[in-house]
C-alpha cells in the first residue's frame, strides 16, 4: 500500500467513528424516552390492571436514509447541518388500543419536566388525504454524557392498532408501486381507512361501556361490603405502627 494513501484511510475511519458517535446520541435520546414510556406502561398496569400501551417499537434512521433525505432536501452534508435539519433520526412508535389512549399518553409524556415539544402533527384529528392517521410529536430530551448535555430530538408516533395496520399496508403498497399507486388502489385504501376509523370508534364505545359497568360493579361491591375494606385498612395501619419483631 502506498504510504500516501494512509492518511485518507485514517480520515475515513475517523469520519466513520464520528458518525457512529453522532448516531449514538440519538440512541441515548431514544433510550431516555423508552424508559419514560416503559415506566408509564408498568405504572398503569399496576394501578389500573390495564395499559394504554399495546406495543412500542424504535428505529434509528440508517446512514443511507439520512444522506438520501439530506440530498433530497438540499441539506448540507455536515453533521452540524444534519443535526439541525433532520429531526426524525430517532423514531419511536407506540400502538394503543383506543384513540383516547393516544392522547392520554401524549399528555402524560409531554408534561414531564425534561421533555420539550418541538412540533405536533395531529393526523388523527386531521388525517392526510390518503387516509393516514397518527399522532406525531417531535420532542427533545436531555442526554447527559461524560462531559456535556445534549438536547436530542426524538420523533414519536402514537396510533391505534387499526391505524397501524392500515399504515403498514399502505407503506408496502406505496413502495411496491414506487409512489405511483393506481387510482383504484388509492380509493380502496381510503375506503379501508374509513373502515379502520369506524372500527376504532366502535371499540372505544364498547370499551367505555365495559369500563362504566366495571366501575358500577366495584361501587356496588364496596356498598354491600363496606366493613371489609375498612377492616383491612385498620389491620394494615396497625401492622405499620407495630411491626412484628424479626425472628
Ligand atoms: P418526512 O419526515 O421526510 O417523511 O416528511 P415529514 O416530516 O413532512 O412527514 P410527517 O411528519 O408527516 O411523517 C413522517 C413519518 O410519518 C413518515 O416517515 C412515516 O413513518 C409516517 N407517515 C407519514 N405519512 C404517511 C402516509 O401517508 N403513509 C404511511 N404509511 N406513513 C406515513
Ligand atoms: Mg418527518
Amino acid at each position: 500500500m502506498n504510504s500516501n494513501e494512509l492518511p485518507d484511510f485514517r480520515e475515513m475511519r475517523a469520519l466513520r467513528d464520528e458518525f457512529a458517535r453522532f448516531l449514538l446520541s440519538y440512541k441515548f435520546g431514544s433510550d431516555e424516552m423508552l424508559t419514560k414510556i416503559n415506566i408509564l406502561k408498568e405504572a398503569f398496569e399496576l394501578t389500573h390492571d390495564y395499559s394504554p400501551i399495546e406495543h412500542v417499537s424504535f428505529r434509528l434512521k440508517s446512514a443511507d436514509s439520512i444522506f438520501e433525505k439530506a440530498r433530497r432536501r438540499g441539506i448540507e452534508l455536515s453533521l452540524v447541518s444534519i443535526r439541525k435539519n433532520i429531526l426524525d433520526i430517532a423514531g419511536i412508535r407506540i400502538t394503543c388500543s383506543f384513540i383516547s389512549d393516544a392522547y392520554r399518553l401524549r399528555d402524560m409524556l409531554v408534561r414531564q419536566e425534561d421533555v420539550t415539544v418541538l412540533e405536533t402533527k395531529d393526523y388523527i384529528r386531521n388525517p392526510k388525504s390518503n387516509g393516514y392517521k397518527s399522532l406525531h410529536i417531535l420532542l427533545s430530551v436531555p442526554v447527559f454524557t461524560l462531559d456535556r448535555v445534549d438536547q436530542v430530538p426524538v420523533e414519536l408516533q402514537i396510533r391505534t392498532i387499526a391505524m397501524d395496520f392500515w399504515a403498514s399496508l399502505e407503506h408496502k403498497i406505496y413502495y411496491k408501486y414506487e409512489g405511483a399507486v393506481p387510482e383504484r388502489l388509492i380509493a380502496e385504501l381510503k375506503d379501508a381507512a374509513d373502515v379502520a376509523d369506524r372500527l376504532d370508534r366502535k371499540m372505544e364505545r364498547l370499551h367505555e361501556e365495559v369500563t362504566d359497568l366495571q366501575r358500577t360493579e366495584k361501587a356496588h361491591e364496596r356498598r354491600s361490603n363496606p366493613q371489609l375494606s375498612e377492616e383491612l385498612l385498620e389491620d394494615f395501619a396497625r401492622a405499620m405502627r407495630n411491626p412484628e419483631p424479626r425472628p
